[in-house]
């Protein structure tokens, strides 16, 4: 009877693992070779296209070729450049974007795409025209209606049909010259109201001739360009389409306008369609948003269909593939933050993405991830290290708290409560501390300061070993001292915006605190403040109630909190930017309490406490801060100027300092 059970057993575990192991076998996965018409890719990920910024003089510069060598080599599929202008380039030559508007740059071009082939990847070269998406200056903006330009006091102009021609001859011409270059196809740019997207959205087109007042008429435009670039590129040639599923807006393009519009692309001669919309520029997304327009699209139309827009996670990449007929999926900011990402799933990993969709690489430093130093980098600034140093009678420790992550997007005037949740989420889920945020310890006497550059309370009173508190505790704790001896904190803290406090505090006790920025960028913002605060606001309470709408200077002086120890807030808006003056031979030692602390600060003007919208001054401002570390008795130091600081000063000589008490 045993015996029988057991072979029961036996054939219903057999046929189970049969059944798993013929059900795996029929799964497709990511990683799986696929064809797009004729062409062989390695697997089913393309890196969507990103606006190049490193088209200068009809030359890609060093970072722009370093960049997509780095893609290739990366287990990327299909690599899409980014858009690339047909013509009326001066309708966006504010960022150096690639143009292929003449042939003189096919050779340029060219050296791209055999750095791609040479590692084994697929290059498609995406062609657009900005429209009235614009920035630029530039006298006449093209655009299927005259309406109002964003931040521009004029208006766009409505392309007669003379334009209509020209640029539909410009995407053929342009088409051509990528063909000549060697791309493996290209892709027309159809999304993101850029020109082409213009003429599909009602949100845009206005108007009353055969390109405008309905679906047929909008996609006019479209469909000229496809048969215009098929006729100059030939049949064989890859020619895709990039487009909206969605305009964000419910008067804007429909998905009935949206589905119809890609079966008329597909009878045009597009070889594929691309999908997007614009919810990834408004929304923090993190799956994949486009799955089941996508889906629904797979099943109407022959051509392969691509989706875009919120690949974190490669367990629902998989799933997804599975689970439609989708051909191929696109991934963009998460390369952006970590370029070897598809290397490192197809090694095995599974962790997620680390991109947060921030989007500050989108419109503040374009390309650039907030963890990264450079386009090129996956890295990551490196904290300072642990650091002693007498100055007189003041012993100044520099106390690290571990690898971090600055985030400064989440300082970014706008960013909600809910960005702070999903902060606070993510650093738990990495196990970091809040940011790599170190913070000063000033032993003066029986003082013990706590300088806490970290966000406030955050900090030191999270419970030890926490992942908020970072090394902090630790270091303190290696500098000889237990939380309890500390006599002062001095810490900002602040709500997920633009406006914050700074404290100190004695025993436990708040004793002083005042507002974090010199001023509000607006009365809205403080409206939106004053009522949630309980905050004993101290001495400068009076100021918040002088006019708003003028920016508001205080403590010109500082506070005194020990002799020749002064906290005082100096320039700019950041939160968190607080600074510690030890005054030393009637000349300042800074100790700079910021936000953005990372390298990020120094190369990227953009990210500066100092900027004030003007890239020059903010340079030549950052200059003169480093300038004035070469001069006797001053300092400059946050977490990134710690160890330049400190090893000018003992270069100097630790025992020369001579503190006197400070007389205005
Ligand atoms: C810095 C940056 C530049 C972009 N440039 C382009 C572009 O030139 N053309 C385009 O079609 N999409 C562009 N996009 C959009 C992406 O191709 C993609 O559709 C979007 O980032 C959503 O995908 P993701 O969630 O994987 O980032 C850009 C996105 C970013 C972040
Ligand atoms: S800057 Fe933000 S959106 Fe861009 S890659 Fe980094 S985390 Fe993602």
């Amino acid at each position: 009877m045993a015996a029988k059970v057991m072979i029961f057993y036996l054939i219903c575990f057999n046929s189970l693992f049969l059944l798993i192991s013929s059900k795996k076998e029929n799964q497709k996965t990511i990683f799986d070779e696929t064809t797009l018409k004729h062409l062989k890719l390695k697997n089913r990920i393309f890196r969507g296209a990103v606006g190049d910024q490193s088209f200068i003089n009809g030359k890609i510069s060093e970072e722009g070729f370093k960049l997509y060598d780095q893609l290739s080599k990366n287990e990327i599929g299909l690599i899409f450049t980014g858009y690339t202008m047909v013509s009326d380039y001066l309708q966006n030559d504010k960022y150096h974007t690639f143009r292929f508007d003449k042939d003189e740059y096919i050779p340029e071009f060219k050296k791209l795409v055999d750095i791609v082939h040479k590692n084994g990847a697929k290059f498609f070269m995406q062609l657009a025209h900005i429209g009235m998406n614009t920035l630029s200056k530039s006298e006449i903006i093209y655009a299927p209606s005259s309406l109002p330009i964003p931040n521009q006091n004029r208006k766009s102009k409505e392309m007669t049909k003379d334009d209509i021609i020209r640029i539909e001859n410009n995407f053929a011409n342009a088409a051509l010259r990528a063909k000549k270059a060697g791309f493996d196809g290209i892709e027309i740019h159809g999304a993101h109201f850029y020109l082409i997207s213009q003429f599909l959205s009602p949100l845009f087109n206005k108007r009353n001739d055969e390109y405008g007042g309905n679906d047929e008429n909008r996609a006019r435009f479209l469909l000229e360009i496809i048969s215009k670039v098929r006729e100059k590129v030939g049949n064989e040639y890859i020619v895709g389409l990039k487009i909206n599923s969605e305009d964000g807006d419910e008067n804007g393009i429909t998905e009935e306008g949206f589905l119809k519009i890609c079966q008329m692309a597909e009878a045009a001669g597009i070889d594929y369609i691309q999908i997007s919309g614009v919810k990834w520029i408004k929304q923090r997304i993190d799956n994949l948003i486009y799955s089941d327009i996508g889906t629904k699209l797979a099943e109407k139309l022959n051509i392969p269909i691509m989706i875009i827009g919120g690949a974190r996670n490669v367990d629902e990449l998989n799933e997804i593939i599975n689970k439609s007929n989708i051909k191929l999926i696109g991934i963009v900011r998460p390369l952006i933050c970590e370029y070897d990402l598809v290397k490192r799933w197809k090694n095995g990993e599974t962790k997620k993405s680390k991109c947060i969709s921030c989007n500050t690489c989108l419109r503040k430093s374009p390309g650039i991830c907030i963890f990264n130093k450079n386009k090129c980098d996956r890295k990551i600034a490196q904290p300072a290290k642990f650091q002693s140093i007498q100055l007189g009678e003041y012993k100044i420790t520099y106390l690290p708290d571990g690898e971090g992550y600055t985030i400064p997007a989440f300082s970014y005037h706008g960013s909600t409560e809910e960005d702070w949740k999903n902060l606070n989420e993510y650093l738990n889920n990495e196990g970091k501390s809040l940011m790599s945020m170190g913070s000063f310890l000033i032993e003066y006497k029986n003082e013990k300061i706590l300088f806490d550059l970290g966000i406030g309370k955050i900090h030191f009173s999270t419970p030890e070993g926490s992942a908020e508190g970072g090394e902090l505790l630790n270091n303190l704790k290696k500098a000889g001292l237990d939380r309890k001896d500390i006599t002062k904190v001095i810490y900002s803290h602040f709500h997920p915006d633009h406006v914050g406090w700074t404290s100190i505090e004695e025993n436990d006790k708040r004793v002083l605190t005042f507002p974090n920025a010199n001023y509000y960028s607006s009365k809205n913002e403080w409206d939106f403040w004053k009522d949630k605060t309980n905050e004993p606001i101290g001495i400068n309470r009076k100021l918040f109630k002088e006019p708003l709408e003028k920016k508001i200077k205080f403590l010109n002086d500082g506070e005194e909190i020990i002799p020749n120890l002064f906290v005082k807030f100096e320039f700019g808006h950041t939160p968190g930017l607080i600074n510690l003056i030890l005054n030393a031979d009637g000349k300042r030692m800074w100790f700079i309490s910021d936000m953005v602390h990372s390298d990020l600060q120094f190369e990227n003007p953009q990210w500066c406490f100092f900027t004030d919208n003007n890239e020059e001054k903010a340079i030549k401002t950052r200059k003169n801060a480093f300038d004035d570390l070469s001069k006797p008795n001053t300092i400059i130091a946050n977490s990134h100027f710690v160890e330049e600081a400190f090893g000018y000063l003992k270069k100097e000589g630790e025992g020369k300092y001579k503190f006197e008490r400070y007389t205005k």
